[in-house]
C-alpha cells in the first residue's frame, strides 16, 4: 500500500510529546489499528509518550521493550510492536499491510524523532542558539539567496526587538574600505536602495578582526562612523561582517530609531552569529550556483549533443550548432568558418548575429587571428579583449577594423571543428563585452566543439550516403529506362537524368552507327547540335570521362565533360575496333571544371548506359541467332521436338509434324513421353531421366505407329526442358539397303573393269606375241626367201648376161628394196634391238626413224627396266612420235627419259600446232584410238598418262612408270 503523506504536525513537531501524539494518530490511521501507543526511551526507561484509539490495556511495555532490544517487529496475539530509533510503535489489532508500510518508513521516523529530541535538547542553550536555530529552521536549507538574506535580516531585527535590518553585499572593495551594493532589507521602505560606505577603520574591525560594531548615537555622534550612517539616521545600530573563506562579502546591519533602545554585548554576539549564518548561506548559494551552472552547462551540452546528432543535413546542423553555442555561452554572435580546399583560407559558411557586411567581407587565414589560430593549433583559442590584445586579423577587412578601433567585438573564442577527415573549420563566438568565460567555461566550449564536430562529421557522412543513394538511383533509372526500349523519348529522358545527376545545365547522348559516325542524338535543354559539331565532340573523346576546355564545348557553355559509352567486344559494335557505342556530353554556363566526384559519377553513368545498350544489342543478336536456329530446325530432315520439364511438347519442326501428326494429332501441347507405343515408353522415360540429370543426354529407340525412331535427348539450359532429335530408322533402313545395293553394283563394275584390264593385258600380250611371230616370220621366212630369191636372180643375171642382165639387175634392185622394207616392217613390229640392246638404243632408233627431227635426252642413272616396262615405254613413244609426224607439223620433237628412284618418267614433246581435249575426244569417237590406247597401256603398266597441249603451243605427253 502507498503511505499517505506525513501530516505537518509530525514533521514540524517542536517537542517529543507533540511528535509522538502526531505519530500515534498517523500510525493508527495508516495501520487501521484499534489503538496505538508510542513509546520513547527517556533516561534509560521506555516511557509511553502518546496514545490513540482503544484496547491499550493489553499493552504493558514488555513487548515494546523486547522489540526495541531485538530491533525487529514483534507480534503477540492482538499486539504488535514496531521499533524505530529509540522509540517503539505498539499496535492493537493492526492490519499487516499497514504495519508493513510503516515499517518501510521506520528510518524516516527514526531521523524525525532524533531531530525533535535534538531540538528539545538545544532549546535550553539560550536566546542566540534559539534565534539561530529558528533562522535555520525557517530557511530549511533554502538555496534561494534572496530569501536567505531577507530572512536573516528579519531574524536579526526581531531578535533584537529592532525595527530595521538589512544584509548588504559589497560592490566594491578597495583602498581598505568598501561599499555595499545589493541589499536585502527588513523594515525599510521601498525607496531605500542600500549602499553604505565602510571606512578603513571600521572595515578593519569588521573584516580583519571579525568583530561586530555597536553604534549608539548618544555615545558615537560626531565620529566618522556616525557620518557614514547619517543617511540611515539610527539611534542604535549593530553591524556584523559577512565573509567566506577569508573573502569579505558584505555586512549585516540592524538598527533602531527609538531613542534609548540600546544594544547589549549579547545583542552584538547575536548579530554576529546571524551574520555567520548568512555568510554560510551566501557561500553555499554561490557554490551551489556555480555547481548548478556547471550542471546546467553539462546538461545543456548533453542536450545540445543529442539535438546536433539528430540533425543530419549540414545545412541544418551548422545553424543548430550556432544557435546552441550562442545560448550556452551567452555569446552575442557566432560563425562557423569552413576551411577551403586550398588548406589556407577559412570562409564563413554559416553565421548567427554577425553584421552581414562582416559575413560578406571577412576571411580568416590559417595561423592568423583567433579563428586562424584555432584552425592551426586545433585547440580552443580565447581572446579576452581584442581592444587590448593583439591577435591580428585574417583578412584586410578585419585588420582595418581593428586598426580603426571599429572591430565590433571584444571577447572572441575560436573553437576548432575537427572531424576524422581533418579540420572542418572553426566555430568562432563573439561577445560585445570582454570574454565572460572562465577556464572551466572554456573547457566546456572545447567539449561543445567536439560535439559539434561529431555532428558535422555525422551530417557529412549522411550527406555522402544520400549522395551515393541519389547517384545509384540515377544509375538504376538510366539502366531501367534504356533497358525498356531505346526510342527517342527514352534516350532524351536518359539524357535529362544524366545531365541533372551530373549537376550540369544541358546534355546530350549520341549513339554511333556501324561506321563510327553519330547516327542518333538525344538532347536535354539543348538544341540538337549540327553534324560537324557532333563530329568535333566525337574527336574529343578520350578513354574515360574528360573535362573539355571552353573552346571544345558546344557554343555558350563555360565548361563541359564528355565520356564515351564503351560497348566492349559485342556483335555489331562497329568497325572501329574500339567498341564505342556513343558518348555522353554535358555542359554548364559556369567555367568551373567538373569535380573529381562528378567525373567519377559520369563514368558510372556512362558505364551503366553502355552496359544496358550492349545488353540490348546482344539481345537483338540473340534473336537473330534464334531465328537462324529456328530456320535450321524448320529445314532439318531430322525430327526435332522440344518439351518443357513436364514433357509437354512446346515445339515440333515440320519434319516431325509431317511424319508423326497423321498418327498422333497436333504435337504442340501433347505429352512427349506418351507418344511411343507402350512397349517403348519405358525406353523413352529412361532416356528422358538421363538427359535431365546428365550433360551427356539420353538416347532411345522407340516405336511410334509404324515408325521406328532413334531419339537423342538433351537438356536445354538450366532445367528449362529437353530437346529431342529423332531419326526415322525405317527410312534409314531403306537408305542402308540402297547403299548396299549400290555397293554391290560398284563391286560388280569394279570386278568387270579388273576383268577387262586383265583381258586387255592378255590382249596386249597376245598382240605383242603376234607381232613378234609375224616379225620373226617376216625376218626368218619372208626375208630369207626374198634373200634366196635375190641370190638366184643375181646368179641368173650373171648367167644371162647382155640385155637380160640389165632387166635382171632391175628386178634385183626391186627385190633388195622389198627386203629392206620387209626388214623395217619387221623391226617396227618388234624391234629386235629392244630385246638385244635395250630401251635407250631402241628409242634412239625410233627417233632416227621419225620424219620430224627428234632428239633423245636422258637424265638420272641409266638402267634396264623389266621387259614389259621397256616395251610399254617403247610403244608409248612410238605412238606419240607417230602422232607428232602425223598431226603436229612440228619443227622438232624430243623424247626425255628421266630415271628416278624406283620409277622412270618419259615425256615426248613437240613444238607443233597443239590440240585440245575436245579435238582428241572427237577423233576418238570417229575411231582414232591412238591416245586412248596410250592411256590404257600406261594404266596397265601401273602408271598414268598426262597430256599437256593447247592450240599453237605444241604438245607434251608424259607418263611415269614404276621400275
Ligand atoms: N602431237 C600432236 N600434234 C597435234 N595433234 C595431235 C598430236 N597427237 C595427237 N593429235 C591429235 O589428236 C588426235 C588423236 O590422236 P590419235 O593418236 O588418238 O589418233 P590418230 O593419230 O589421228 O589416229 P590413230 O593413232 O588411231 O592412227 C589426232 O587425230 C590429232 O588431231
Ligand atoms: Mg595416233
Amino acid at each position: 500500500m502507498t503511505l499517505p503523506p506525513f501530516p505537518p504536525a509530525l514533521t514540524n513537531a517542536s517537542s517529543v510529546a507533540g511528535f509522538a501524539a502526531a505519530l500515534a494518530e498517523f500510525a493508527c490511521r495508516v495501520a487501521g489499528a484499534h489503538g496505538v501507543r508510542v513509546w520513547v526511551v527517556h533516561d534509560a526507561h521506555l516511557d509511553a509518550v502518546a496514545e490513540e484509539g482503544r484496547g491499550l490495556g493489553l499493552s504493558d511495555g514488555t513487548l515494546a521493550g523486547r522489540a526495541l532490544a531485538g530491533g525487529a517487529v514483534l507480534e503477540e496475539g492482538m499486539l504488535s510492536a514496531l521499533p524505530f530509533g529509540c522509540g517503539v510503535l505498539e499496535f492493537v489489532g493492526a492490519r499487516p499491510e499497514g504495519l508493513e508500510a510503516l515499517q518501510g518508513v521506520s528510518p524516516l521516523l527514526t531521523l524525525a524523532l532524533e531531530g525533535v529530541q535534538a531540538r528539545e535538547a538545544r532549546r535550553g542553550h539560550g536566546r542566540i542558539a534559539e534565534t539561530v536555530e529558528g533562522l535555520v529552521r525557517r530557511l530549511g536549507g533554502s538555496l534561494n539567496l534572496r530569501e536567505v538574506l531577507t530572512v536573516t535580516a528579519q531574524s536579526a531585527a526581531l531578535a533584537l526587538g529592532f525595527s530595521r535590518a538589512f544584509v548588504g553585499l559589497f560592490d566594491e572593495v578597495q583602498d581598505g574600505g568598501a561599499r555595499t551594493g545589493e541589499v536585502f532589507t527588513y523594515g525599510f521602505d521601498d525607496a531605500f536602495t542600500g549602499g553604505i560606505g565602510v571606512g578603513p577603520v571600521s572595515f578593519e574591525r569588521l573584516m580583519t578582526r571579525g568583530e561586530a560594531i555597536r553604534y549608539d548615537r548618544a555615545r558615537d555622534a560626531g565620529t566618522p562612523f556616525a557620518a557614514s550612517l547619517a543617511e540611515l539616521g539610527p539611534e542604535v545600530a549593530v553591524l556584523a561582517p559577512l565573509s567566506a573563506r577569508g573573502r569579505p562579502l558584505g555586512l549585516l546591519y540592524v538598527d533602531s530609531r527609538t531613542p534609548g533602545a540600546g544594544a547589549s554585548e549579547d545583542d552584538a554576539r547575536l548579530v554576529l552569529a546571524l551574520a555567520e549564518q548568512a555568510s554560510l548561506a551566501i557561500d553555499n548559494a554561490r557554490l551551489y550556483a556555480i555547481e548548478t551552472r556547471k550542471r546546467e552547462a553539462a546538461e545543456a551540452l548533453r542536450e545540445a549533443g543529442a539535438a546536433l546528432a539528430g540533425s543530419l543535413h549540414l545545412s541544418d546542423t551548422l545553424p543548430r550548432v550556432l544557435e546552441r553555442a550562442v545560448t550556452l555561452f551567452h555569446a552575442d554572435a557566432a560563425a562557423v568558418y569552413e576551411l577551403q580546399p586550398d588548406g589556407r583560407t577559412l570562409n564563413i559558411r554559416s553565421a548567427l548575429g554577425l553584421p552581414s557586411e562582416y559575413v560578406l567581407r571577412v576571411r580568416a587565414k590559417v595561423g592568423a587571428g583567433v579563428t586562424g589560430r584555432a584552425a592551426e593549433r586545433r585547440e580552443v583559442v580565447a581572446a579576452r579583449d581584442l581592444t587590448t590584445e593583439h591577435y591580428g586579423g585574417g583578412s584586410r577587412y578585419t585588420r582595418q577594423l581593428l586598426a580603426q578601433g571599429k572591430y565590433p567585438y571584444r571577447g572572441v573564442v575560436g573553437l576548432p571543428l575537427v572531424t576524422r577527415a581533418g579540420v572542418f573549420g572553426v566555430l568562432t563566438l563573439y561577445w560585445d563585452a570582454p570574454l565572460p568565460l572562465d577556464e572551466d567555461d572554456q573547457a566546456l566550449c572545447g567539449v561543445f566543439a567536439a560535439q559539434a564536430s561529431l555532428a558535422i562529421e555525422n551530417a557529412r557522412l549522411y550527406e555522402e550516403e544520400l549522395r551515393r543513394e541519389r547517384e545509384s538511383a540515377v544509375l538504376l533509372n538510366v539502366g531501367r529506362l534504356l533497358g525498356e526500349d531505346q526510342g527517342d523519348e527514352t534516350l532524351a529522358e536518359a539524357a535529362r537524368l544524366s545531365t541533372l545527376a551530373l549537376s550540369a545545365g544541358r546534355g546530350l547522348i549520341a549513339l554511333l552507327g556501324e561506321g563510327g559516325e553519330v547516327t542518333r542524338c538525344a538532347t536535354y535543354n539543348l538544341h540538337p547540335p549540327r553534324p560537324e559539331e557532333l563530329a568535333s565532340l566525337l574527336s574529343q573523346l578520350g578513354r574515360g570521362p574528360r573535362p573539355l576546355a571552353r573552346r571544345a564545348c558546344l557554343p555558350v557553355a563555360g565548361s563541359a565533360l564528355i565520356v564515351p559509352l564503351h560497348g566492349g567486344d559485342v556483335v555489331g559494335s562497329g568497325g572501329d575496333g574500339r567498341g564505342i557505342l556513343g558518348f555522353l556530353y554535358v555542359d554548364d554556363p559556369g567555367t568551373e571544371p567538373p569535380s573529381d566526384r562528378v567525373l567519377a559519377l559520369a563514368r558510372s553513368v556512362a558505364d551503366q548506359m553502355a552496359l544496358t545498350l550492349t545488353r540490348e544489342r546482344l539481345l537483338v543478336a540473340l534473336e537473330r541467332e534464334e531465328a537462324r536456329y529456328r530456320q535450321l530446325a524448320e529445314g532439318a530432315h531430322d525430327l526435332i521436338l522440344s518439351a518443357d520439364t513436364q514433357g509437354i511438347i512446346t515445339y515440333a519442326n515440320p519434319a516431325a509434324a509431317r511424319l508423326l501428326e497423321p498418327l498422333t494429332g497436333p504435337l504442340p501441347g501433347a505429352q512427349v513421353l506418351s507418344l511411343p507405343t507402350p512397349a517403348t515408353q519405358g525406353a523413352l522415360r529412361a532416356a528422358w531421366d538421363a538427359a535431365s540429370t546428365s550433360l551427356a543426354g539420353g538416347r532411345a529407340e522407340i516405336q511410334v505407329g509404324s515408325y521406328r525412331l532413334e531419339v537423342r535427348l538433351s537438356a536445354v539450359g538450366a532445367g528449362e526442358g529437353v530437346l529431342l532429335v529423332a531419326r526415322d530408322l525405317s527410312e534409314l533402313q531403306t537408305l542402308a539397303e540402297e547403299i548396299t545395293r549400290r555397293g554391290q553394283a560398284l563391286e560388280a563394275a569394279t570386278s568387270r573393269t579388273l576383268e577387262l584390264r586383265s583381258y586387255l593385258t592378255l590382249f596386249t600380250q597376245a598382240q605383242e606375241e603376234e607381232r613378234r611371230r609375224i616379225s620373226r616370220e617376216l625376218h626368218d621366212d619372208t626375208a630369207q626367201v626374198l634373200t634366196a630369191t635375190t641370190r638366184r636372180v643375181a646368179r641368173l643375171a650373171r648367167e644371162l648376161g647382155g640385155e637380160h642382165k640389165e632387166r635382171a639387175d632391175d628386178i634385183l634392185g626391186d627385190l633388195n628394196a622389198a627386203i629392206e622394207s620387209v626388214r623395217r616392217f619387221a623391226r617396227n613390229l618388234r624391234p629386235s634391238m629392244l630385246d638385244d640392246l635395250g630401251l635407250l638404243p631402241a628409242l634412239e632408233w625410233l627417233a632416227s626413224q621419225a620424219q620430224t627431227e627428234t632428239r633423245l635426252e636422258i637424265s638420272g642413272q641409266e638402267r634396264r627396266l623389266s621387259p614389259a616396262a621397256e616395251l610399254t615405254v617403247f610403244r608409248l613413244a612410238q605412238e606419240a612420235l607417230n602422232n607428232v609426224d602425223k598431226h603436229a607439223h612440228a619443227h622438232t620433237a624430243a623424247i626425255r627419259v628421266a630415271f628416278g628412284a624406283g620409277q622412270v618418267r618419259v615425256a615426248i614433246s613437240d613444238d607443233g600446232r597443239g590440240f585440245t581435249a575436245e579435238e582428241a575426244e572427237a577423233q576418238a569417237r570417229s575411231g582414232h584410238l591412238g591416245l586412248l590406247g596410250l592411256r590404257e597401256r600406261a594404266t596397265l603398266a601401273g602408271g598414268e598418262l598426262e597430256v599437256v597441249s593447247a592450240p599453237g603451243q605444241g604438245a607434251t605427253l608424259a607418263f611415269t612408270l614404276p621400275g
